[in-house]
């Protein structure tokens, strides 16, 4: 094993330096370029081709006024604007050609790459017109869940969209406070996308829908697996959270992983992060391990070989310390050239694609274009970080290193070198990446404010003056240089922004709705009460008393007084009879003559504290005290409180009958339609009567009812499919009710008929219709939307 790891150690090494002598033959070129300038007509002659489509005259300009470019960040009326103007067309042209050309690696004059890129752009136009029609303004589609899950459903993976979800959920409950989460979550969904790219355009047209599917499986797991160690490699060893020892041992772990090919078991973690460093330490096994076991034997070695170099030189550029004022160009342009394109070329190793020398001579080229374009954008940030970036190794030491090379004109010098010698003087080349540049200067423009950018260019552009004032031109007067992947990653940061805070008001809102619905259940004993009806009145009390989550009450009370301004002192009698009525159907559930369970709400069955009869009697009297409650509901009109009450009646009838519907099935292989109808029934109902009799009080109007009903169908039904769920697989301590329930009862359930993917399958589903079904709401109600995510991701 020792003389392994020394033989091993060698050829690491070797990869290393002859990486290492292609970046430098690469920079040296680059060098060159600079040194005489060559890239300055060379871009002049481009730009002057390039605005013809970008700078208006001003007498055109004149004529299109008025109609104001909406923000983008208005993705909605942007569009249509777009569209309106006629400009959506090439908007999607440069950004999917861009696309083609960063992500892919194509070169944009192959006739293929052209039809495929025509194709997906009316793809994308089609499917945004569509949404843009049919979005009340919320989320966009393609970023909800239920779009993704959509999605998943065309290409018949399903189970590992749902997969893929549960993972990312649980990185991001995972991820440090001192880290970005939601940077951390777009990074990864990013690179997912780009695996899923890579292996889309791998498949032949021919391809049977199974095998697409498979290979979209696979793509889906390869890309999260590939995409973890950029949050919990390069980021986490990039922040602060780890100390120096810890960093340390981290980067020992990784690097034996790399050398010997598997990752080790974790010795004894000494520091502040040890759950953390168990838990990215598993994950990052089980990724490993999957690529690993899905790599074809040629590819490899090559897998390996990149992602040392990815990793090493990432590396070799993290420990550079700011304060160092001796660092050559080769030390500072090297592991960046390295780890930028490294990080792109890993992407087809890991989908072991075939190699493909165009792909790879582009994508070693293209990295570290993309690389000075990032550092550019954050210069301000890594220079309050102290981090060395070639900008900010610039800014400190420009004045006293004259042999410092300026990465500004780098930049240019790239951007000449890819247009004319990668890609051949190619005119799409030419429009998508001077688009891009300006564009990267028109924004960063915007976030810092006119003083500060001129401030940077005095600095960076002083070598060039005449070159300089002709880009400050472009980025004043060019127009139409938007990309939608920036669009979209401004969205979904914003989104997965905006989600994580109303995730916590929510949570904050059932919290403390809670807390008042607990002080409200206890039933009291007076003086002038029947002494029979005390030990009934424990007995009650006792049930209650259990930790319950509340749900319908909560769900009452929130759409009550939230959402229909009733007042909470006055609609009390309505969340005790819902409690109260839900917690008799509990008791009966548990009888020895139902589903025979010791345990609920985290203490023994009443029956068993008890006796049988005492529990039926409790059952009934709590139903009874329920409708005595809704009978005090004076502060409404007489008709409206006897409708509810007939409506309520009605639905705890149907409970009944669903009750028995779950009964009578045992042991019988029930239809799909079957155990809708059954857990419709006996749960959905539930959940129905929580959001209509508030509606009802309130004077709803019936195409709002019956979204409301739509909802609540769904949802319950979702609800009971992850209680069968937690019935196989959750936990007895923290459900507070015993599991295997179901298999011992010999009930028919949505997982014992289809398996536990097909019950998760028809849970998505349910969750879909759900969300659809809020989409026809007439106000937006984003606690019924976070409601259901809870109700699909609790574990009790
Ligand atoms: C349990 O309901 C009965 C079902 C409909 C599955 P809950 O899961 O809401 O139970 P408590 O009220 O929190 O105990
Ligand atoms: C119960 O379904 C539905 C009721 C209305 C009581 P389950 O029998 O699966 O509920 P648990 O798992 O016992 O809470
Ligand atoms: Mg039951
Ligand atoms: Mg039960
Ligand atoms: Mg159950």
């Amino acid at each position: 094993m020792q003389r392994m790891n020394e033989e091993f150690t060698d050829h690491v090494d070797t990869w290393y330096r002859l990486a290492e002598e292609k970046a430098t033959q690469y920079f040296a070129s680059l060098y060159k370029q600079v040194m005489d300038k060559s890239y300055v007509p060379a871009l002049t002659e481009d730009f002057q081709l390039w605005k013809s489509k970008h700078i208006q005259h001003s007498w055109l300009s004149f004529f299109s006024r008025g109609k104001r470019k909406p923000n983008s960040r208005d993705y909605h009326r942007y569009f249509q604007w777009l569209n309106y103007r006629g400009k959506l067309d090439d908007y999607l042209d440069r950004s999917v050609s861009y696309m083609y050309m960063r992500d892919l690696g194509k070169d944009m004059d192959s006739p293929d790459t052209k039809t495929r890129i025509k194709r997906l752009v009316a793809d994308i136009k089609n499917q945004l017109i569509h949404s843009t029609a049919t979005n009340r303004g919320d989320q966009p589609e393609y970023m909800s869940l239920n779009g993704l899950y959509r999605w998943g459903q065309k290409e018949g993976i399903e189970t590992a969209v749902i997969w893929v979800i549960g993972k990312l959920k649980n990185v991001s409950s995972n991820i440090p406070k001192e880290m970005n989460a939601e940077h951390a979550q777009r990074k990864l969904i990013k690179i997912i996308i780009g695996v899923i790219l890579h292996v889309m355009e791998e498949m032949d047209e021919g391809i049977s829908p199974a095998e697409r599917s498979r290979r979209l499986d696979e793509a889906i797991r390869l890309g999260y697996s590939y995409g973890l160690t950029y949050p919990f490699i390069d980021d986490l060893l990039d922040s602060g959270v780890l100390n120096e020892q810890e960093k340390e041992q981290y980067s020992q772990m990784i690097r034996t992983a790399l050398l010997t090919g598997s990752v080790p078991e974790l010795e004894e973690w000494v520091g502040n992060n040890k759950d953390l460093v168990y838990y990215v330490h598993s994950e990052l096994r089980e990724a490993f391990e999957y690529i690993k076991r899905h790599q074809r034997p040629e590819t490899q070695n090559i897998f390996f070989e990149q992602s040392y170099v990815f990793f090493h030189s990432q590396d070799i550029d993290r420990v550079k310390d700011l304060s160092n004022a001796n660092y050559t160009n080769e030390e500072l342009y090297l592991p960046i050239i390295l780890k930028s394109s490294s990080s792109r070329l890993i992407v087809r190793s890991v989908i072991s694609a075939p190699m493909d020398e165009g792909f790879d001579h582009r994508t070693f080229c293209y990295g570290i274009y993309n690389q000075l374009a990032d550092d550019f954008a954050d210069m301000f940030d890594d220079m309050k970080d102290e981090a060395v970036t070639p900008y900010t190794y610039y800014l400190k030491y420009h004045t006293q290193r004259t042999d410092l090379i300026n990465p500004f004109e780098l930049y240019w010098a790239v951007i000449s070198h890819l247009i004319h010698n990668v890609y051949h003087s190619d005119a799409k080349t030419r429009e998508v990446i001077l688009d891009r540049a300006i564009n990267g200067l028109k924004r960063c423009k915007e976030r810092i404010g006119i003083e500060k950018y001129n401030e940077i260019m005095e600095i960076f552009a002083s070598g060039n003056p005449e070159f300089n004032r002709l880009v400050q031109h472009m980025v004043r007067k060019a127009d139409d240089v938007d990309f939608f992947d920036k669009l979209l990653r401004d969205q979904m940061v914003i989104n997965l922004k905006n989600s994580r805070t109303e995730k916590e008001d929510f949570y904050d809102t059932i919290k403390t709705v809670r807390q008042q619905i607990n002080s409200m259940l206890h039933i009291p004993k007076h003086n002038g009460i029947k002494t029979m009806e005390q030990p009934l009145i424990d007995a009650a009390n006792y049930s209650l008393e259990g930790d319950g989550k509340r749900i319908r009450p909560i769900l009452t009370w929130v759409m009550g007084v939230n959402e229909y301004g009733l007042q909470a002192s006055e609609i009390a009698p309505l969340l005790r009879s819902l409690e109260y009525m839900h917690t008799a159907s509990l008791i009966f559930d548990d009888l020895p003559s139902q589903d025979n369970a010791s345990t609920r709400r985290g203490r023994p069955t009443l029956h068993q504290v008890e006796n049988i009869a005492t529990a039926e009697l409790t059952g009934l009297f709590l139903i009874l005290r329920a409708i005595k409650e809704q009978s005090s509901l004076d502060h409404y009109n007489a008709k409206t409180v006897l409708a509810l009450m007939q409506y309520s009646a009605e639905k705890t009838e149907e409970m009944c009958m669903g009750q028995a519907m779950d009964l009578q099935s045992k042991g019988k292989a029930l239809t799909l339609d079957q155990l809708n109808m059954m857990c419709f029934y006996k749960t959905g109902i539930a959940f129905e009567a929580s959001l209509i009799m508030p509606a009802i009080l309130a004077e709803v109007k019936e195409p709002e009812i019956a979204a409301l009903k739509k909802y609540a169908y769904h949802a319950g039904i979702a609800f009971q499919i992850k209680d069968d769920l937690l019935d196989m697989e959750g936990d007895l301590l923290i459900l507070g009710k015993p599991t295997g329930k179901d298999v011992e009862n010999n009930n028919s359930t949505f997982v014992s008929i289809l398996g536990p993917d097909g019950a998760r399958k028809e849970m998505w589903e349910h969750y879909c219709l759900a969300m659809e079904a809020l989409k026809e709401m007439p106000r937006n109600i984003v606690f019924l939307k976070h409601l259901l995510n809870y109700m699909i991701n609790r574990d009790r």
